[in-house]
């Protein structure tokens, strides 16, 4: 008998592409099929809020700039990372991600915990141009960010969009999507101005504020779950 049984399986290639083929399909449709099924396969971490209207426009922008071609957003678990980046990566802190921005490319640094780690006036100049802050930096100048103005119109679609996704915006949030995030805004071009920025009436509603909200709100939720031992 010996290892005879499987010659006719092997000797006919037709007959043994169709029968491998038939067991990948097989396996992938097992591996596939269940999460179809399931409600959440990554539960949020403790203490996680989706994005505001301000954040969620300004990461839309971050996403037609192009700034996850430069810039991840995901710390690896080894020292070397945290030491310089902070808490690593959890699945279930990107659960309001939606596409998740991990990125592949670091041409900057990661920006996963930026949030909190320079004041609001530092991303203002820097977006201006970053040669003015690192002067080796090879990052684009965001001038027309400064220029053009924050479209609104669509954020409380994008907020019920993504509640259906699963996202827990309520109707008062938003039904008031855009006077959220013209407060919001308003607040960022205070701090500015306590900075000493001078910002005119037309940059104060400008995209690059919400870019500046979105980058603060980065990694936030992550450090304060750290912070508290969860
Ligand atoms: C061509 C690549 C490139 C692109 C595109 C790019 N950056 Fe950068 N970025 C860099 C480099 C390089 C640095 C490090 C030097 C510096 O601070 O300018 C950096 C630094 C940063 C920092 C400071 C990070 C830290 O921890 O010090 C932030 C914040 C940032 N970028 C945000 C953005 C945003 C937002 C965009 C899109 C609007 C963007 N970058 C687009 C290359 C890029």
């Amino acid at each position: 008998m010996g290892w005879d049984w499987h010659r006719p399986l092997e000797h006919d290639g037709l007959r043994f592409t169709l029968l491998t083929l038939a067991a990948v399909l097989v396996g992938g449709l097992v591996l596939l099929i269940p999460p179809y099924f399931m409600q959440g396969t990554v539960e949020p971490i403790d203490g996680l809020r989706p994005f505001s209207a301000l954040e969620l426009e300004g990461r839309d922008l971050y996403i037609r700039e192009g700034c996850n071609n430069c810039h991840s957003q995901m710390i690896r678990p080894f020292k070397t990372e945290t030491d310089r980046y902070g808490p690593f990566t959890v699945a279930g802190e990107n659960v309001y991600d939606r596409p998740f921005l991990y990125g592949s490319r670091r041409t900057g640094p990661d920006l996963a915990r930026v949030g909190g780690k320079y004041p609001d006036s530092w991303h203002w100049l820097h977006f201006r141009s970053a040669r003015d802050i690192e002067p080796r930096s090879n990052m684009p100048d965001f001038g027309h960010m400064f220029e053009w103005q924050l479209d609104l119109s669509l954020t409380a679609r994008k907020m019920e969009t993504l509640r259906r996704l699963g996202h827990p915006y309520s109707d008062a949030e938003i039904a008031s999507a855009e006077r959220d995030a013209r407060k919001q805004a308003a607040e960022v071009v205070e701090r500015l101005q306590r900075d000493g920025v001078e910002v005119t009436d037309s940059e104060a509603t400008s995209e690059v504020v919400a870019l500046i909200a979105y980058m603060q709100r980065l990694g936030v939720d992550r450090a304060a779950a750290v912070a508290g031992g969860r």
